[in-house]
């Protein structure tokens, strides 16, 4: 089976959201969370993380927003949770995504789209050895 790393962002933690998030994760056949940690992010994790989005327009506010307060992160094994847990999350844009998927059903604005999931094999290799170094 697979891992995959999951961030949910401050708006989730905010908004109280991280127990439906969690329980939607949760209940799909087979899958469990391995690791769980409520924490502040710093820039320089923010830099590693995002290193592909660098010097894009949206990239200081979406560094500026995620420091806004901590996040949830957390592993999840399963099968086929990588892909998996992009099908939860929905498209980046929330009023794109579909009512039923976790940002089409709490997310409107793209910055504040609630979750990040690892999207492929090699995106969730790297970014577990950031968020839990040591572990993976
Ligand atoms: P993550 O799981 O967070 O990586 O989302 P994603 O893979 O769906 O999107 P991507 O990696 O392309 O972008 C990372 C994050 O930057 C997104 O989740 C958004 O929060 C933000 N973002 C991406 N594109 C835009 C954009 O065009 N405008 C703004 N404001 N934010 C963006
Ligand atoms: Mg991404």
């Amino acid at each position: 089976s697979q891992r995959t790393l999951v961030l949910l962002k401050p708006d989730a933690v905010r908004r109280g959201l991280v127990g439906e998030v969690i329980g939607r994760i949760e209940r799909k056949a087979g899958w469990s969370v391995t690791a769980l940690e409520l924490r502040e992010l710093d820039r320089g994790t923010l830099e590693t993380h995002y290193a592909e989005h660098v010097g894009k327009p949206f990239y200081e506010p979406l560094v500026a927003f995620m420091l806004s307060g901590p996040v949830v992160a957390l592993v999840v094994e399963g099968e086929r949770v990588i892909e998996g847990v992009r099908t939860l999350a929905g498209p980046t844009d929330p009023i794109a995504a579909a009512p039923g998927s976790i940002r089409g059903d709490f997310g409107t604005i793209v910055r504040e789209n609630l979750i990040h999931a690892s999207d492929s094999e090699d995106s969730a290799e790297r970014e577990l050895k950031i968020f839990f170094p040591g572990r993976f």
